[in-house]
């Protein structure tokens, strides 16, 4: 009776606390660019400063978000999974705004010169690739999706959260002429998730 009273105080601090402060949290980096833009503290080419920190942070909540059953596998804390849905949809919310902010103030919605670039350039190939499989990813993301595909097929296609992270660092490592350590780490660190999950599921 206890153990029962005990996961279920917990249930109720993972809903009533945790999810709205990971939201919060979340939500932390949109603000801050928004207070810097609007105090003129984007620097002197604000459109690419914005294009970059939503890319940045693109990729990092795909990270975080692909973090969630690493840390569930190696801690037993089942409730942190009850995260791992609102933190990939705060994925797809970065990623959307680092590509409006390419498309819409870069390339001024002129969808002729965004086809020419996605041909041209291979790094804006790549991250297209990715944004295709996370638009597959965030619609299918709702209770109604997951019955409506069944608990196998939602999780096959789900899987493709991989390529989408490996292709995301591989945009970012195509892009730079240098300084390679950052699209490394972030290589490393998507590499290093990927073998707890494989290790532990073992
Ligand atoms: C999962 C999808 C994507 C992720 C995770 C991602 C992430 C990133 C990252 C981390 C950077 C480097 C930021 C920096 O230098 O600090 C970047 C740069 C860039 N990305 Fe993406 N990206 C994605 C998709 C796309 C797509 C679909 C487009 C275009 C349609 C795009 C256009 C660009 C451009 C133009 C830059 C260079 C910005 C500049 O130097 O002005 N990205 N992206």
């Amino acid at each position: 009776m206890a153990e029962v009273d005990t996961s279920r105080n917990f249930e109720t601090f993972v809903r009533r606390w945790l999810k709205p402060a990971a939201f919060v949290i979340a939500l932390a980096p949109f603000a801050w660019w928004g207070y810097r833009a609007l105090n003129g503290q984007l620097g002197a080419n604000p459109i690419e400063a914005t294009t970059r920190y939503f890319g940045d942070w693109a990729l990092r909540f795909l990270l975080i978000a692909l973090a969630v059953t690493p840390v569930r596998l190696l801690t037993k804390w089942n409730g942190i999974a009850r995260l791992r849905r609102m933190l990939g949809l705060f994925a797809f919310f970065y990623v959307a705004l680092h590509v409006m902010s390419y498309v819409g103030l870069d390339l001024f919605f002129d969808l002729r010169l965004l086809v020419q670039e996605i041909v041209k350039r291979r790094y804006i190939t790549v991250g297209m690739f990715a944004l295709v499989i996370l638009v597959a990813l965030a619609a299918t993301s709702t209770d109604a999706m997951t019955r409506r595909l069944g608990g196998r097929r939602w999780r096959r296609l789900h899987s493709l959260v991989y390529p989408a992270a490996i292709a995301g660092v591989f945009h970012y490592y195509m892009m730079v002429r240098a300084g390679f350590i950052e699209p490394l780490t972030y290589g490393l660190i998507l590499a290093a998730l990927f073998a707890i999950r494989m290790i532990k599921k073992a």
